[in-house]
């Protein structure tokens, strides 16, 4: 099976799962970005891109349910994982706080511009939406956005730059994903990686 993984935070949980399951897996070594492990060939790609990895041909991805969201790609989420826990939350600061309803006509940084949008459209609140590749915090910080929607894990980065949570958009979690077609193809496989997973994170193994 071809599996990708994602780069950063996710990749060691993502390693162990797949271990407590009966792969051992390598990720690739220093620069490389793909390693042939046994029958396995593994591929490490940025969380974001992850899932269009999976839609488009890769068998089995992890990566955030944030992403997932983000991206809504046409892959097949079969799991979901017991680690990459926090939560997608619009923060801003303290001394201008309003609440999302009062949001008219102001500017949200974020990763996020979809899910973003369509938190904003629920409460029939239309904002301008700034997209961003990283360090969101700064948006607010340096005054060209009003607030910002991005990952709260321990809150420390939100503190840190005077942000206060208003409004929690989404819990996250870590996923598997499963290519559409490769669940029918490689059907055997796929469900015993499934069923071996499922059986780890129960036995809290
Ligand atoms: C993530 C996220 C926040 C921070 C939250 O950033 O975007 O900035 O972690 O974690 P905390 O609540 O524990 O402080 P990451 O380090 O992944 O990089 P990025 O800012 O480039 O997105």
């Amino acid at each position: 099976m071809r599996f990708v993984l994602p780069k950063g935070r996710l990749l060691r949980g993502s390693l162990e799962v797949l271990q407590r399951a009966g792969i051992e897996l390598r990720p690739p070594g220093e620069r490389r970005l793909v390693e042939r492990v046994g029958n396995h060939e593994v591929l490490l790609a940025r969380a974001f891109d992850v899932p269009v990895y999976v839609e488009y041909g890769v068998d089995v991805g992890i990566t955030g349910s944030d992403v997932v969201e983000e991206r809504g790609s046409d892959v097949l989420v079969p799991l979901e994982l017991p680690f990459g826990k926090c939560r997608l939350s619009l923060a801003m600061p303290n001394e201008n706080r309003v609440d999302p309803e009062d949001m008219d006509g102001y500017r949200v940084a974020t990763k996020y511009p979809n899910v973003t949008g369509r938190f904003f459209e629920k409460l029939d609140v239309e904002v301008d939406i700034l997209r961003l590749s990283g360090s969101i915090e700064l948006a607010p910080k340096v005054g060209i956005a009003d607030a910002i929607v991005d990952i709260v894990e321990t809150g420390t980065t939100l503190r840190a730059n005077g942000l206060v949570e208003v409004a929690r958009v989404m819990d996250v979690s870590a996923l598997l994903l499963v290519n559409r077609i490769a669940q029918k193809t490689k059907f055997e496989e796929i469900n015993g990686l499934v069923l071996g997973i499922k059986e780890a994170i129960e036995n809290g193994s």
